[in-house]
């Protein structure tokens, strides 16, 4: 039996959804993998990071944070006032690293990722920034430093997208990917396409929780440049600036757009999408980058996607099309990203 010790950053719905999973999943991962997950540290913004050698009891960490009581008062466990801090000094074979996605500098999370993998030790992550601005920079750090980088749930949650392209199609050369990267826009167009206006459509994805209060990130296209950029990055070793994905949102979307395409057998979805192309007459390859609204035609399998799911078609040279479809979000969802990561990582 193999014990992994973790470290996670960042005790929000994806942290407490992974702590979750961890409890209902200890035992058949122990059973199938011969593998013992135990977390033994814990961090959020206000309260720092609380750090337990033989591991933290899962239910007695969730219910001290569901009666929301400060990370501190659980008993006898060290802790510092800062993550960062606490990381510096603690011992983990994994950082799970899931505190907000800022796309301006990518703090906190660059930081954390940083002194984790300088630490030799692992970094799990959904959180898009790091490997939006920095992938370059950590992957050769993660390098130096003999550990594993992965972020798996960064792009479609859970829905395994990252690991089809690196594992289940090595070898292949990818053209093209199109994508449906954001949950929240489209179940806006989604509604949309039954006869909401996008203002109604905004509020009911909200009263679900899909919608952020502030869903700026979300319907101008920011979300999906960030998932743009990691795909960028990763899938064809081009790093991007977020300045050269073309971006339009879908604040600007009518109900009479909507209601045309329906008429002429198309869907309009926010679409990523990331086109090769080739090196011609000694000029490089060139990565053309956009996130923006398109009318798909019905037999295209992405007009197919409702709601708040997600999808993404990858166009490969020995598979044509590989068109994958599943949860974009949610903290189970998420959390089982970072669990296949973790495996991935120690098995
Ligand atoms: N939610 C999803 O469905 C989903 C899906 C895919 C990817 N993601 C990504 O996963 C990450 C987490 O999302 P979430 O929905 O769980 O967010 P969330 O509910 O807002 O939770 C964020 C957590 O990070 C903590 N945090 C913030 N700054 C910190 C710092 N400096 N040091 C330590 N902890 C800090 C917060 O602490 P406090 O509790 O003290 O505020 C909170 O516990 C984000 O990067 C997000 O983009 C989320």
């Amino acid at each position: 039996m193999q014990s992994i010790r973790l470290a996670m950053i960042g005790f929000g719905v994806v942290g407490r959804g992974f702590a979750q999973l961890l409890s209902t999943k200890h035992a058949f991962i122990r059973e199938k993998y011969s593998v013992d997950l135990r977390l033994v540290g814990v961090a959020n913004a206000r309260h720092g990071l609380i750090y337990r050698e033989e591991g933290l009891h899962l239910h007695t960490l969730l219910e001290l944070v569901a009666a929301k009581h400060p990370l501190a008062e659980y008993p006898e466990v060290a802790h510092w006032q800062t993550a960062q801090d606490g990381l510096l000094a603690i011992d983990a074979d994994v950082l799970v690293e899931v505190s907000p996605t800022n796309l301006r500098d990518a703090e906190p999370a660059l930081s954390h990722m940083r002194a984790a993998l300088s630490k030799g030790m692992h970094v799990v992550t959904a959180n898009k920034g790091p490997g939006a601005l920095a992938a370059g920079d950590l992957f050769a750090l993660a390098r130096q430093h003999g550990a594993q980088l992965r972020m798996e749930s960064a792009v479609m949650a859970g829905t395994p997208v990252l690991s089809t392209l690196r594992e289940g199609m090595a070898g292949a050369s990818v053209s093209a990917i199109r994508g449906i990267l954001n949950g929240t826009t489209n179940y806006i167009l989604t509604a949309m396409s039954t006869g909401q206006g996008y203002a109604e459509a905004l509020a009911q994805a909200q009263a679900k929780g899909y919608a952020e209060r502030d869903p700026t990130a979300d319907v101008e296209g920011y979300d999906a440049v960030a998932k743009t950029l990691i795909l960028a990055a990763l899938v064809f070793d081009q790093p991007l600036t977020v300045e050269q994905v073309r971006r339009q949102g879908i604040t600007q979307i009518t109900q009479q757009q909507v209601r045309a395409a329906t008429d002429a057998s198309q869907r309009i979805k926010l679409i990523a999408s990331l086109q090769l192309h080739p090196s011609m007459n000694g000029q490089p390859a060139t990565l053309e980058a956009s996130v923006q609204p398109m009318a798909l035609p019905l037999s295209d399998p992405l007009a197919q996607v409702a709601g708040a799911m997600n999808a993404i078609t990858i166009h490969a040279d020995t598979l044509s099309a590989v068109t994958i479809i599943g949860p974009g979000a949610g903290g189970i969802e998420t959390a089982q990203g970072l669990l296949a990561d973790v495996l991935a990582c120690v098995l």
